[in-house]
């Protein structure tokens, strides 16, 4: 038996435009998904999982394509499924061991669809586990490949590496195209906003796509997020709160201006910087999910606590180490 636990993320900058190869800089936090694996001898892949969203379910794949045997709703064990299956698939090419089976154990307290990685932590955390119960311990940058070809592969191209080299190497990230390396930072008073939906990663996407083709504006829109970036690294570096919660501000508005906000992240943006963050932006593809704000006090939390549209607020410390080897 094995275990491995990777961290949750968010993005102080650049979602949707690191798609089109500007840098983009995701910083993972300590919310985990734990993941336990157990070979099996008859090559079937068994997979339970619970998490925060998600009553407790279980699913039995046989071999290979013989499908799944479950009582929840096809498309929930579909979404859900896609990806450790693909982790696993993963696993078996990189330890040539194509029929080996598992036991597979989740859980997480990430928010599931809400911009907090919920899946690359959990593809992470699938394969490191597996690949060291098969006795094969794969090194950061081969494990955050792996786990990005498995988002790759189940969101059909629509991905970067941000999610998945963030949660495997942990700390701020900077991931521009195939690049990808962790960055100094300081300890960051993080507030997440939860408004207990999720956006559709894909679709938010194509229409940051079809915008760009369509004006020329929205193609310098997602260029000004490179921009922003670029900045933003090096407050960072400075440890400057004051002017990351400004870019921030900026980040969100080209973001609404590129149609991935929606009303109850707006809302919560604006609670937080009316209670005096520093600055405050959706995290991830947008539609609906989280966002994030900088406040080292509690004025934030207690704000969208009574906001309207936010189901859901909490402090998140910045997680230091990625992926973690339990047992
Ligand atoms: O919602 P999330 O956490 O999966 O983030 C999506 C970020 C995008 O930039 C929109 C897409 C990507 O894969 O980088």
């Amino acid at each position: 038996m094995t275990r491995s636990s990777a961290p949750g993320k968010v993005y102080l900058f650049g979602e949707h435009a690191v798609v089109y190869g500007e840098p983009a800089v995701p910083c993972a936090i300590e919310r985990r998904a734990r993941v336990r694996v157990d070979q099996r001898s008859d090559g079937r892949l068994r997979v339970h999982a619970e998490d925060l969203t998600l009553d407790g379910f279980t699913v039995e794949y046989g071999r290979r394509d013989d499908g799944p045997d479950v009582n929840v709703s096809e498309s929930l064990v579909a979404a859900a499924m896609g990806y450790v299956d693909g982790a696993i698939e993963q696993v078996r090419a990189v330890t040539g061991e194509p029929d080996v089976g598992f036991d597979v154990t989740i859980e997480s307290d990430i928010p599931l669809g809400a911009g907090l990685g919920s899946s690359a932590a959990v593809v992470v955390a699938a394969i490191d586990a597996a690949t060291r119960e098969l006795g094969v311990t794969l090194e950061t940058a081969e494990l955050a490949d792996r786990a990005f070809r498995t988002e790759y592969e189940v969101q059909e191209g629509q991905a970067s590496r941000a999610d998945t080299f963030c949660v495997t190497a942990g700390g701020a990230v900077r991931v521009e195209g195939e690049a990808c390396r962790r960055l100094e930072a300081p300890d960051l008073p993080l507030v997440i906003g939860f408004d207990g939906g999720a956006g559709e990663t894909g679709q938010l996407v194509a229409g940051v796509r079809a915008l760009r083709e369509e004006y020329g504006f929205a193609a310098d829109t997602v260029e000004a997020i490179g921009d922003v970036v670029r900045e933003g690294e090096s407050a960072l570096a400075d440890g400057d709160l004051e002017e990351l919660g400004r870019l921030m501000n900026f980040n969100h508005g080209l973001l609404s201006a590129l149609g991935v906000s929606a009303r109850s992240l707006d809302d919560m943006v604006w609670a937080a910087r009316d209670a005096g963050a520093y600055g405050a932006k959706l995290t991830g593809a947008g539609g609906g999910g989280c966002i994030v704000a900088l406040d080292p006090t509690e004025a934030t939390e207690t704000a969208l606590k009574y906001t309207p549209g936010c189901e859901e607020t909490f402090r998140a410390a910045l997680a230091d180490e990625g992926v973690k080897r339990l047992e």
